[in-house]
């Protein structure tokens, strides 16, 4: 690569305290800089690492910034879209330090699906059609002409839970209630969106303010359980790469889709600098966006980042600067990394917590990674203490042998109600 823009930071703080945090952290232990890691909140897996973890509030703005300055940290990476969203970047901005994450403006593209769509249009981004529902009175008229699956999406930020894909008009009835009758996601609009049909795809790239520079290509399974049945969730499992994906379409869909967003945003004087997580589906009429992230996937960061060769510190730290990735290069290793996501008894809507973890050394021995997500330490035992608890990552040189490792310690690690996925990239090269 050539000549970082500056040094490179010495005391770095990840916020979050989840397994993509976990996973971040792992990476930027491997950088050749050798930074100082603080997490705020982080987890005992994090802290288990050596990382110093804060008792802070990602979502605090006057508490990071105060950590930031008690600390002497000089880069936040920032995990979970929530503060990003809420203003973060630029709070830390106006105190003076760098970060990886888009400003509050920029954020938008997940921030608000309306806004995203309006930024497509803009950019000339394929998606799906849409029309905008802004009253019960308008959703009930909507019906007479609709076909089904319907998809209808909230208009806030609701990690996942705001969208419905109505089976009939049943469901259609029913979701339409909770967005204007219960109000289950505020006084909000609703967008009513044409169904798109395809494999999925989550196309991750680190952005500049000027340029879309493409991790390697990763899909991960929303739906509990397995053959895409039961709730969406956060997120079962993940693998990378995904075989059909090769690098002449990931230069298309870059060109096609985040790169226009990059310029649409830097020609608004709003530049996007961090992660642009396109979530697509590959249609038969090409790459349509399904969802922008303002930040990395999760779970699919804990598949890419056991890949990454490059070095993370400084990929992140140039996209901080205006065009800072020029000459920047993000290479991944060719093996195969399968993520299974080991969630709690009650996941999605009630996970219990308290529940104790056993045979997390275990599964370390065979020599796939255990990153911590919904974790807590009580006498010196791990617990349940989230959604999704730990996540187990394989590795091996094709995706079945990354599977095989992914489950051979997914299922040494022992909790009560344990529940997980057994399809995470079955069938799949
Ligand atoms: P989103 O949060 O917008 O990514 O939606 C969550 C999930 O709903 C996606 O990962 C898809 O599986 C599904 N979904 C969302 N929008 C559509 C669409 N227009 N057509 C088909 N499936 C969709
Ligand atoms: N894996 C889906 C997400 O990070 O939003």
């Amino acid at each position: 690569m050539e000549p970082v823009s500056g040094d490179l930071p010495r005391k770095v703080l990840v916020l979050g305290g989840g397994g993509r945090e976990h996973a971040i952290v792992r990476a930027l232990q491997r950088s050749p800089a050798r930074p100082e890691l603080w997490a705020a909140p982080g987890n005992p897996g994090i802290a288990r690492d050596g990382v110093h973890c804060a008792a802070v509030d990602p979502l605090d703005g006057d508490a990071v910034v105060a950590l930031v300055e008690r600390a002497g940290i000089e880069f936040v990476v920032v995990g979970p879209e929530a503060p990003l969203v809420a203003g973060i970047a630029d709070r830390l901005a106006a105190a003076g330090v760098r970060c990886l994450g888009p400003s509050q403006e920029a954020a938008r593209v997940e921030g608000s699906k309306l806004a995203a769509k309006q930024l497509m249009a803009e950019a000339g981004v394929a998606t799906a059609a849409y029309r905008v529902l802004e009253s019960r009175e308008q959703a009930l008229a909507a019906l007479a002409e609709l076909d089904y699956p319907a998809v209808f999406k909230a208009d806030v930020l609701a990690a996942g839970k705001g969208v419905v894909v109505a089976a009939d008009e049943t469901e259609a009835r029913a979701a339409i209630d909770a967005y204007f009758v219960e109000r289950r996601f505020g006084e909000t609009a609703v967008l009513l969106e044409e169904f798109l049909v395809g494999d999925e795809l989550s196309l991750l790239c680190l952005c500049d303010g000027e340029r879309a520079l493409p991790l390697a290509p990763a899909r991960d399974y929303k739906r509990l359980r397995d053959g895409d049945e039961g709730p969406n969730t956060g997120g079962m499992g993940s693998y990378s790469p995904v075989g059909e994906v090769d690098s002449e379409l990931v230069a298309e869909i870059v060109a096609t889709i985040h790169q226009p967003i990059v310029d649409a945003l830097r020609e608004r004087g709003t530049p996007y600098h961090g992660v642009l997580y396109g979530g697509l589906m590959l249609t038969a009429d090409g790459p349509r966006v399904l969802e922008f992230n303002c930040r990395f996937g999760d779970p699919e960061t804990q598949a890419l980042l056991p890949r990454l060769r490059s070095d993370l510190l400084e990929l992140l730290w140039r996209a901080s600067f205006a065009g800072g990735l020029d000459g920047a290069s993000c290479e991944f290793a060719d093996d195969a990394a399968v993520c299974v996501v080991l969630a709690a008894s009650g996941y999605p809507e009630a996970p219990r917590r308290g529940d104790p973890i056993a045979g997390i050394e275990a599964a370390e021995r065979t020599g796939a990674l255990v990153f911590h997500a919904g974790t807590a330490e009580r006498d010196g035992q791990f617990v349940t203490a989230g959604g999704r608890v730990i996540n187990v990552v394989g590795t091996g040189p094709d995706l079945a042998a990354a599977r095989e490792a992914a489950y051979r310690a997914a299922d040494l690690v022992e909790f009560d109600g344990k529940q997980l996925r057994r399809d995470i990239a079955a069938g799949r090269s």
